[in-house]
C-alpha cells in the first residue's frame, strides 16, 4: 500500500485551512501545503501576527503550532500538486447562477479546472480526494478528465471524503468527528487509495469512526446528511409559527420531542432560519439530482425544506412591522449580529441580510453591530442584496456600529439576528436607558431571558413563543 507522506491541499477556504491545518497539527510525519490562486487568502493564513483570513475559536492555535514546521499556505499550485501524494480538492462549489440548472445544480467549473490542473502538472502517481461538496457521480467525472489527460507511468485514484464540520466548532469537529467517510471504487487500487488515507486520519480519529464506503453513497452522504439536518431546522421552525399562533412555547416542544430517543434532542432550536454556504446550496443540489433522475416527488418534498426557510425569514420581518404599530419607515432598528451563525465571520447566506433589506425596503434606519464581521463584508452583501440601489443609497439607511450598546441608542427595536454569547450578557439596563419608548427586542435566536427584560421594561418578542409582550 501507498504511505501518504506529502500532502496538497487546493483551496484555502473554510474547509480547506482548517481540515489540513489539524492533519499537519496530528501527523508531524506529514508535510501539508496548502495552495489556492487567492493571493490575499494565502498571504493572511501566512501573515506574521497571525491575522488568519477566517474566524474559528482554535485555529490561530492550531496554525502556530503546525505553520513552518509541516505545514505551508502556498500560492504556486503547480508545485503543490507535482510534490504530493495525496491531493485534497476542497475548492468551492456554489450554485450555478445561470444556465443549465441555474438557482439549483452546483457549479462544478472550480473542481474541474482544479482536476484538469492536476492532470496537467503531475508527473508522478497521485491519490486524489473531493473534500468539496458536490453531486453524485462527480468522481467519475474527475477520473474520466484525470484519465485521458494523465501522462504514461501515471496512475490516479479517486476518492470521495466529504467534510462534515460545523463552522463556529470547525477545529473542535475535526479534532474529534462524530466520523470520518471515505468513499472508494471497489477495486483492489481503490481499497489501497482508500487505506491510504485512513492511515492519515487513524493518528487522531478511533477506527471504528472511520467509515469506509462506495464512492457514490459517500458522495450522497454529505447531500444527505445536509438536508437531514436542515430539515430539522425546517421542522422546528414550522412548528414555531404554530406555538405563535397558540400560545405554546417551542423550546417546550423541541425539549419535550427531543426527549425521545428516537428523535434526540440536539439541532432542534427553532431561529429566524438557517443561513452559511451550504445547507441552502446543498439541497437545492439534491432537488436538481432528483429531478434529473426523473424523480419529481423527490425534489418537491426537499425543496419544501428551502421554501419554509424563507418563510420564516419573511414571517420574522412581517412580525417586527407588524409589532411596531404596521410601520417602521424612519423608525431606527439595531440589528445585533451579521454572521450566519455565532464564533464565524462568515455571511454568506446570513438570515441578517434577508432582514435588513426587508428593513430597508420599508424605509426604517438600520444600525448594525457584529463582533467578527469586516465591515466591507457587510457592505458587499448587502449590495449583492439589493442590486438596483448604489451604496451610497444603502449608506444613507444603514450605519455600522461598534458595539451592541451603541448600535441601540436612539433605537425604537433591538433585533436580535445571531447568537452571540455576548448579546445575552450585554447591559440591558443601559440599553433600556438609551432607546425610544415602548422600547422593543425582538429575539430571532431564543437567546435572551424574555422575563428578565420584561422586568427592564422591554416588550419582548421571541420566535415561537406564543405570550404576550
Ligand atoms: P471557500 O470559498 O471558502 O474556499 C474555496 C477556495 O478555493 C477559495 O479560496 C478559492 O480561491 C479556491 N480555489 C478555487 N478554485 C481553485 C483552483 N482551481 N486552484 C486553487 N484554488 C482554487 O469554500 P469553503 O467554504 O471552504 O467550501 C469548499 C467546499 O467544501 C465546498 O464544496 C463546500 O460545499 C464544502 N463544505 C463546506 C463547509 C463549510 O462549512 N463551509 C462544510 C463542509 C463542506
Amino acid at each position: 500500500t501507498v504511505k501518504v507522506t506529502k500532502i496538497c491541499c487546493i483551496g484555502a477556504g473554510y474547509v480547506g485551512g482548517p481540515t489540513c491545518a489539524v492533519i499537519a497539527l496530528r501527523c508531524p510525519h506529514v508535510q501539508v501545503t496548502i495552495v489556492d490562486l487567492n493571493k490575499a487568502r494565502i498571504d493572511a493564513w501566512n501573515s506574521p501576527d497571525f491575522k488568519l483570513p477566517i474566524y474559528e475559536p482554535g485555529l490561530e492555535d492550531v496554525v502556530r503550532k503546525a505553520r513552518d514546521r509541516n505545514l505551508f499556505f502556498s500560492t504556486d499550485v503547480d508545485k503543490g500538486i507535482q510534490d504530493a501524494d495525496l491531493i485534497f480538492v476542497s475548492v468551492n462549489t456554489p450554485t450555478k447562477k445561470s444556465g443549465v440548472g441555474a438557482g439549483f445544480a452546483a457549479d462544478l467549473n472550480y473542481v474541474e479546472l482544479a482536476t484538469r490542473r492536476i492532470a496537467a502538472v503531475a508527473t508522478s502517481n497521485k491519490i486524489v480526494v473531493e473534500k468539496s461538496t458536490v453531486p453524485c457521480r462527480t468522481a467519475e467525472s474527475m477520473r474520466t478528465i484525470l484519465e485521458a489527460n494523465s501522462k504514461p507511468n501515471c496512475r490516479f485514484d479517486i476518492l470521495s471524503n466529504p467534510e462534515f464540520l460545523a463552522e463556529g466548532t470547525a477545529i473542535s469537529d475535526l479534532f474529534k468527528p462524530d466520523r470520518v467517510l471515505i468513499g472508494s471504487l471497489q477495486t483492489l487500487e481503490g481499497k489501497a487509495a482508500c487505506s491510504a488515507l485512513a492511515e492519515v486520519y487513524a493518528n487522531w480519529v478511533p477506527a471504528d469512526r472511520i467509515l469506509t464506503v462506495g464512492l457514490w453513497s459517500s458522495e450522497l452522504s454529505k447531500l444527505a446528511a445536509n438536508a437531514m439536518l436542515a430539515q430539522r431546522i425546517s421542522s422546528i421552525n414550522a412548528l414555531s409559527a404554530i406555538c405563535e399562533a397558540t400560545g405554546a412555547n417551542i423550546d417546550e416542544v423541541a425539549h419535550a420531542v427531543g426527549f425521545d430517543s428516537r428523535v434526540g434532542p440536539k439541532f432542534l432550536r427553532a431561529s429566524v432560519g438557517f443561513g452559511g454556504s451550504c445547507f441552502q446550496k446543498d439541497i437545492l443540489n439534491l432537488v436538481y439530482l432528483s429531478e434529473s433522475l426523473h424523480l419529481p416527488e423527490v425534489a418537491e418534498y426537499w425543496k419544501q425544506v428551502v421554501v419554509m426557510n424563507e418563510y420564516q425569514k419573511r414571517r420574522f420581518s412581517k412580525t417586527v412591522v407588524d409589532t411596531l404599530f404596521n410601520t417602521i419607515t424612519g423608525k431606527r432598528i439595531a440589528v445585533l449580529g451579521f454572521a450566519f451563525k455565532a464564533d464565524t465571520g462568515d455571511t454568506r447566506e446570513s438570515p441578517a441580510i434577508t432582514l435588513i433589506r426587508d428593513f430597508q425596503s420599508e424605509k426604517a434606519l438600520i444600525n448594525v453591530y457584529d463582533p467578527q464581521v469586516e465591515h466591507e463584508q457587510i457592505w458587499a452583501d448587502l449590495t449583492e442584496a439589493s442590486p438596483s440601489t448604489p451604496l451610497a443609497s444603502i449608506q444613507k439607511q444603514v450605519s455600522i456600529c461598534s458595539s451592541a450598546l451603541e448600535a441601540c441608542k436612539n433605537a425604537e427595536a433591538v433585533v436580535i439576528a445571531t447568537e452571540w454569547k455576548e448579546f445575552r450578557d450585554i447591559d440591558w439596563e443601559q440599553v433600556y436607558k438609551g432607546m425610544n419608548k415602548p422600547a422593543f427586542v425582538f429575539d430571532g435566536r431564543l437567546l435572551v431571558d424574555a422575563d428578565k427584560l420584561r422586568k427592564i421594561g422591554f416588550k419582548v418578542n421571541t420566535i415561537g413563543r406564543g405570550e404576550r409582550m
